[in-house]
């Protein structure tokens, strides 16, 4: 039986990857997505993940516009990291498409009431529509199935701040009310993102199939490779939201540890700072299973694998 998955997501070159993935992958049936704020507005990433569905041929995959600004910070967005249309140097049409009518975290909360314990929540982006959602309806904590999350930076430097991971550094207010739910967490920080480099040469892999999808790939990751080495000396770019969303069918990439994680909330150089309390001095019980090791080939090739078979489909 194929999992159920909403998707709340900024894209954002590396969430168009987690959709195309999504898309790509037998095992998974992506019921819904939600629009957030985060690398662009939210104007423009419910506008490009609705491109991205046209360029995949899947329309039927309904998109709900979800929260523009942080609960209770200033909006911080990424143009830097992923070009001022939150898709780097790709140019796709606008989208024929338009988002449903209900708001976000209704539609959220809608779907995990009406299928309690049947829906694989994955969140690739700031935490504000989710933190929305549990303060709307309570009960959604106990009737989600589990939430992927893709943020923080555990013991691996921040992308964003010096500490601090740029989902976490969004909303770190939408952070803590999830991180502190109570929902059924698995976490993919930095730690493990960071080593899933996709590199020119799994890009020229890709383009030796002549096809909008490959083109779209390039495209994007061309301005996001760009980034990655200005800003940090990489040689390729991190596919953080596709890791995630891969660990929701092959759970395998990763090595984890149940782990008691807080985000910082106080104002101060260390916001949205993420920590693990690794010896647990204050015996708590852990609130989420943290991906801390991590087989970046196998992860890579799984990418690859799926991304040529969409590419073939789509000419
Ligand atoms: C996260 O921030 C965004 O730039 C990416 O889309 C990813 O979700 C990585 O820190
Ligand atoms: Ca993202």
């Amino acid at each position: 039986m194929p999992k159920h998955i909403i998707l709340d997501t900024d894209p954002g070159i590396d969430d168009s990857l987690a959709i195309l993935l999504a898309i790509a992958s037998p095992e998974i049936v992506l019921d819904g997505i939600i629009s957030v704020h985060g690398n662009v507005s939210t104007e423009q990433t419910t506008k490009n993940a609705l491109s991205i569905l046209e360029l995949a041929k899947a329309t039927h995959v309904p998109v709900y516009k979800g929260c523009d600004l942080p609960l209770v910070k200033e909006s911080l967005l990424s143009p830097e990291t992923h070009g001022n249309q939150g898709l780097g140097y790709a140019q796709l049409p606008e989208p024929a498409t338009k988002p449903q009518s209900a708001y976000g975290s209704d539609y959220l909360i809608e779907e995990i009431m009406s299928k309690p314990g049947e829906i694989t929540l994955v969140c690739v982006g700031p935490l504000t529509n989710i933190a929305l959602a549990i303060r709307q309806e309570p009960r959604i904590v106990e009737n989600v199935k589990e939430v992927f999350i893709m943020g923080g930076a555990i013991q691996q430097p921040g992308n964003t701040t010096a500490q601090a991971e740029f989902n976490t550094c969004v909303d770190p207010h939408a952070a803590h009310i999830v991180f502190h739910s109570g929902m059924p967490i698995t976490l993919t920080p930095l730690d493990v993102t960071y080593q899933c480099i996709f590199t020119k040469d799994d890009l020229n892999r890709l383009l030796k199939i002549d096809s909008p999808v490959t083109k779209f790939i390039a495209d994007s990751t061309r301005f996001y490779m760009e980034f990655h080495d200005e800003y940090q000396g990489i040689a390729g770019c991190a596919i953080n939201d596709p890791l995630t969303m891969a660990l929701t069918f092959m759970p395998g990439i990763c090595d984890y540890q149940n782990l008691v994680v807080d985000v910082d909330i106080s104002s101060g150089v260390g916001l949205g700072n993420t920590f693990a309390d690794f010896y647990n001095y204050e015996k708590k019980k852990p609130n989420m299973k943290v991906a801390m090791g991590v087989r970046p080939r196998v992860f890579m090739e799984l990418f690859l694998e799926r991304m040529e078979k969409l590419a073939r489909g789509i000419s």
